[in-house]
């Protein structure tokens, strides 16, 4: 399937502006997708180490590689292999959450606009959402519904998709008496199965050793609970701990750049980009940190 066509980058304007200039950087790009955003860096020269853990977006990262070489790499792989990288670079960037190749494809299972087997995978191995619903409690299926989805009367809910056991999109989304609730229980559901937040915080731990001094982290979130996560890590990195008397932004590691939201234009063209919200934060080169 030629993806190149079907999924709008978010926000990458906005990434690109906060990257400045990249020619001759490399890149670490966590979530390929339909390669929206290293197409973007590779055309402005940098060198791009790109994620997917996706096995549809392989034939796009093909020809990315036969179009620029050695200058884009592609590791089929979760992003939290991220920390198995030997080498320093100039930049880790995240776009969060699903592409519109996965949630456009039916038999995906992400969507509940579509009769499909519930899968969710987007890696395609690991346990189904069905197989996740078989395994969890009543309890634990509740806790994913209200952390993830937000969703009230989680209980009543999870103890109706344990009894009933839904196979498919449509048994699912039968179940949820409230339509507007259908959207978060699937949008909680996919998290869960995909260890979403998980993977984010075990990539974003592995950040500060991989950045060169001067190197920036870029982070594009659709989840409140994603956002916080890098709300609070980035937290951690500008604030050093120890010494209480010294003021903490004075021996942080990394300083905060810019954040943004999409603009009305942007929104306009791409419904996608609705929740988004890009967060940055810079290592601070050895000068910096010398003479504070
Ligand atoms: C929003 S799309 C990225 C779109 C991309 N920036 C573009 O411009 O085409 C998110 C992609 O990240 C991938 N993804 C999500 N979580 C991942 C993880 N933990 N490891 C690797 N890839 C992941 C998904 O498979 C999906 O293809």
């Amino acid at each position: 399937m030629n993806t190149e066509q079907k999924h709008i980058p978010v926000l990458l304007d906005a990434v690109i502006n906060a990257l400045g200039d990249i020619n001759g950087k490399t890149i670490i790009d966590c979530t390929f997708g339909a390669g929206g955003y290293s197409r973007a860096f590779l055309e402005r020269g940098a060198h791009v180490i790109a994620f997917d853990r996706d096995p549809n977006v392989v034939s796009d990262a093909k020809n990315l590689n036969d179009k620029y070489g050695d200058r884009f790499t592609f590791i089929p792989k979760t992003f939290s292999h991220v920390a198995d990288i030997d080498m320093t670079v100039d930049a880790i960037v995240f776009d969060l959450g699903i592409s519109s190749m996965q949630i456009d494809v039916p038999e995906r299972g992400f969507s509940f606009r579509a009769d499909a087997p519930l899968d969710m995978r987007m890696s395609q191995d690991g346990i189904t959402a069905s197989e996740f619903i078989a395994q969890k409690s009543v309890p634990e299926l509740a806790n994913v519904l209200r952390m993830y989805g937000d969703v009230k009367k989680a209980n009543i809910l999870a103890r109706a998709i344990k009894e009933n056991a839904p196979k498919t999109t449509f048994e699912l989304r039968d179940l949820i008496h409230n339509p507007k609730d259908v959207a978060p229980v699937f949008q909680a559901l996919r998290i869960a199965v995909n260890d979403e937040m998980g993977e984010l915080e075990q990539a974003l731990d592995a950040v500060p050793e991989l950045l060169k001094p001067g190197g920036k982290c870029i982070c594009v979130t659709f989840h409140s609970i994603e956002d916080r996560i890098v709300k609070n890590t980035f937290r951690t990195w500008t604030s050093a701990p120890g010494d209480p008397r010294i003021p903490t932004i004075e021996r942080a590691p990394f300083d905060i750049i810019k954040t943004a939201l999409p603009t009305d234009e942007e929104l306009k063209n791409n419904s996608r980009a609705r929740s988004a919200h890009m967060r940055g934060a810079i290592k601070r080169t050895e000068n910096e940190m010398e003479s504070v």
